[in-house]
């Protein structure tokens, strides 16, 4: 039950801690049929504190078995910062003596000496883990290093690993996960954005053309007024050395058109690019109203390039419950003057998760609402923008920035007109929408003091409402 709450607001089918602090997901590594994620936790508040690697595993990426903490602060080197995990298969590292290990590589954060360095741990069990004797593994005197993201070097047949460096991302290989070696460096010239760059992955997609494209995640620190903590990324190449830039785009290309979607990396040894973030944002999270937990997960996102307007871009498809979709009725159209009116359909909605689709054949409004008068409205505007607006969603003065314009209306152009498909996913306090086929996605957190009932659509098209399937 939700303590400091105005009611429960846990999701049902998103990561949450049992209890305490969560950010950023760490180590997502799948291993025969088992998902393992860890988060970035403090165990004793629901605010930011010395920072401990939760672990969770899940067969389906909906539920989540608990398995305490992984990882605690180390009294000389530090907090456990964000990282990564691999399956150290062939044991490369030595570290495995009757399996081949598992390695989380993470950051070393001492906010006494304030500096940032890289080391790991390791198991075999998969679920007691031994800190390396001799970390850190990339020792430094840097404010800023970390958030390490290991991955395969597929090109000189090794290890390697990004890591975010200030404004810059810098690259080591390894043929041990021990030894690291610097080879190379990004962002100098194209960090237009200029914040402090955290939680970058490296990794290949398959362009519409065939040709391979690597992208560069890069979640950025920029001040609140310019839109907070955003999660930018770059496509370009990777020459095993280093990551170059091939595919500038016209302006800056953001993950996700929400706050509420940061530090999002993707799980290491799995078939598909999965994605997964953390689902609040820095600037209000803290104070968010949920009682003896605070931060949970986005849902697992499969990752895709398309092509839209002549430039490649990242889609997203949602690993979501099985959702029973079923067309609502059109109810009286809404009456402009004499000769116009809109159409407009409606439905209840069948508990706190469910699934709306809406197929417009233009711009729409989209409203969840209840009897207090509470309402989410998801909309596409005239000028084809997505605009998430939670204004009236729920409780929000809990923090004066999620109470401010500032966080509550976000505003997204669309890559293309006519008509539009959109996908809402909501658990509770996380609605996740992905519309043209996931290349608009905006991931928001709402805290409506009762449960949305009624889903209402004004415009043109078909809404479906859909509940979870048994
Ligand atoms: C991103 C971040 C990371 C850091 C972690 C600390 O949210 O700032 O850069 O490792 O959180 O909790």
């Amino acid at each position: 039950m939700a303590t400091k709450g105005n009611r429960d607001f846990r999701p049902l089918t998103h990561y949450t801690p049992p209890y305490g602090w969560i950010n950023d997901p760490n180590g997502m590594v799948y291993e025969d049929g088992i998902w393992h994620l860890f988060a970035q936790h403090y165990p004793d508040d629901t605010k930011w504190g010395p920072m401990h690697w939760r672990h969770a595993t899940s067969t389906d990426l909906l539920h989540w078995k608990d398995l305490g903490i992984a990882l605690y602060p180390d009294e000389e080197l530090g907090y456990i910062f964000s990282g990564s995990g691999v399956i150290d298969a062939g044991n490369t590292s030595g570290l495995g003596v009757d399996r081949d290990p598992m390695v989380l590589m993470y950051t070393h954060a001492d906010v006494v000496n304030n500096r940032q360095q890289q080391s790991i741990a390791f198991s075999e069990d998969r679920v007691h883990f031994t800190p390396y004797a001799g970390n850190p593994v990339i020792a430094s005197n840097e404010v800023n290093f970390r958030d390490p993201k290991v991955f395969k070097n597929p090109i000189l047949n090794c290890w390697s690993v990004v890591i975010s460096c200030d404004k810059v991302m810098e690259f080591y290989a390894s043929d041990d996960l021990i030894h690291w070696r610097k080879t190379g460096e990004f962002g100098r010239t194209e960090n237009r954005l200029g914040g402090i760059f955290e939680c970058p992955d490296l990794f290949p997609l398959t362009a519409p053309d065939g040709s391979q494209v690597w992208v560069l995640l890069a979640s950025t620190a920029l001040p609140a007024p310019f839109g907070g903590f955003r999660m930018q990324y770059f496509l370009g190449e990777f020459d095993g050395n280093t990551f170059r830039e091939t595919h500038p785009a016209r302006l800056p290309r953001f993950v996700d058109s929400g706050y509420d979607d940061y530090a999002a990396v993707t799980f290491f040894g799995a078939d598909r690019r999965l994605l997964m973030g953390w689902a609040e944002a820095i600037a209000y999270g803290e104070d968010g109203p949920t009682g003896e937990f605070c931060g949970l997960m986005t849902y697992a996102r499969e990752l895709s390039l398309v092509e839209l307007n002549g430039e490649l871009c990242l889609a997203m498809k949602p690993v979501t419950p099985d959702f029973d979709l079923k067309p609502v009725p059109e109810i009286e159209p809404l009456q402009l003057n004499f000769r116009q009116s809109i159409p407009r359909s409606e439905g209840a909605l069948p508990g706190e998760l469910f699934h709306i689709r809406v197929e417009a054949e233009g711009p729409f409004n989209l409203t969840l609402s209840n009897d207090r008068g509470e309402a989410l409205n998801i909309s596409l505007s005239t000028e084809q923008k997505l605009v998430v607006d939670r204004t009236k969603a729920g409780v929000r003065d809990f923090n004066p920035l999620f109470n401010s314009g500032l966080f509550s209306v976000m505003t997204a152009p669309r890559g293309q007109f006519g008509p539009a498909v959109l996908d809402l996913y909501f658990d509770r306090m996380i609605a996740e929408t992905y519309m043209d086929g996931g290349t608009l996605v905006n991931t928001s957190v709402v805290f409506p003091q009762e449960p949305y009932t009624k889903a209402t659509l004004l415009g043109k098209g078909r809404l479906s409402i859909g509940s979870p399937a048994l």
